[in-house]
């Protein structure tokens, strides 16, 4: 060995000698220390996690993504409230047919499936300040002669079960009609109409505007018709749950106050809710066939 590679030598083992000794210093000052004495301080109470029923076949309120995940505008609000009063969500991909039932047995501490405020489901559930407006709108082939509700009496016409559609097919075409073909969800009931077994589809406003621009191949159109009733979406709760219930509508009240609801607003459905006439803000103006 020369002097020089052996002062290097020296050097090189002084070095590794420091960082040896410093990575011991470091590792003993890992070491936590002891324990102080308790203060009696309680302890903060676990964040709830409460568990949400949605039926995720309802682009783009909400639906299942490539990877499984269940997302859209409703699942963005519910978040967002939650984040606001405190508490965490699980959401839970539930058949819209049991959806109710599930809440009122308590398999579901709230729904947000762009369910409508109703008088009649009032009586069975408690429900949140309203989140949205809507109405129920016609799809049907291009070339279909259909320009109003009414035109749709002697027709075959597709819902989904137990909707306010179904509510106001069956009352057009009467209780006992054997023209109202009932599915488990309206992408069903709209591929249906695709392939002919149907003449029309009623449903949501946002739903069928939603399915009409990403089918194209389906060669729909929309009908809308004043005769429709104004509909409200509210969150449903299992009724008197009303601690739950003032926190999520405290939840909401504050982002739209503080513009976070216009915020997944607008990146839902491309514009903020208009001030009036919301529902018919969000039908493209092409899509109104009258
Ligand atoms: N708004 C309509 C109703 O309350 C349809 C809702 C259906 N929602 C769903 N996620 N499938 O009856």
């Amino acid at each position: 060995m020369t002097a020089l590679s052996t002062r290097r030598f020296l050097q090189l083992a002084g070095i590794t000698a420091a960082g040896l000794l410093l990575a011991a210093c470091g590792k003993k000052e890992e070491t936590p220390p002891p324990p102080a004495p308790v203060a009696s301080a309680p302890a903060p109470a676990p964040v709830k996690v409460y568990t949400v029923g949605t039926d995720a076949a309802y682009a783009p309120f909400e639906s299942q993504n490539e990877q499984g995940e269940i997302v859209g505008f409703d699942i963005e609000v519910m978040k967002a409230i939650a984040a606001k009063a405190g508490f965490e969500v699980k959401f839970v991909n539930t058949p819209w047919e049991g959806i109710f039932n599930a809440l009122g047995q308590g398999d579901r501490d709230m729904v947000i499936s762009a369910v409508t405020i109703t008088e009649e489901r009032k009586q069975t559930m408690d429900f949140s300040d309203p989140y949205f407006d809507a109405a129920q709108l016609i799809a049907v082939k291009e070339d279909s002669k259909i320009t109003k509700f009414a035109d749709l009496k002697k027709l075959k016409v597709g819902v989904q079960t137990g909707t306010t559609g179904d509510e106001a097919v069956t009352k057009l075409l009467g209780k006992n009609s054997t023209n109202i073909k009932r599915f488990e969800s309206t992408p069903l009931a709209l591929k249906e109409l695709e392939v002919g077994g149907v003449d029309a589809v009623v449903a949501d406003n946002g739903v069928v505007v939603h399915y009409v621009a990403n089918n194209p191949g389906g060669k729909f159109k929309t009908v809308s018709d004043a005769e429709f009733v104004p509909e409200q979406y509210g969150i449903a709760l299992k009724k008197g749950n009303a601690e739950l219930l003032a926190l999520v509508n405290k939840g909401l009240a504050d982002i739209k106050a503080d513009g976070t609801y216009e915020r997944i607003y607008t990146q839902f459905f491309g514009a903020p809710p208009a001030a009036a006439a919301p529902a018919a803000a969000m039908a493209p103006a092409s899509a109104a066939s009258k």
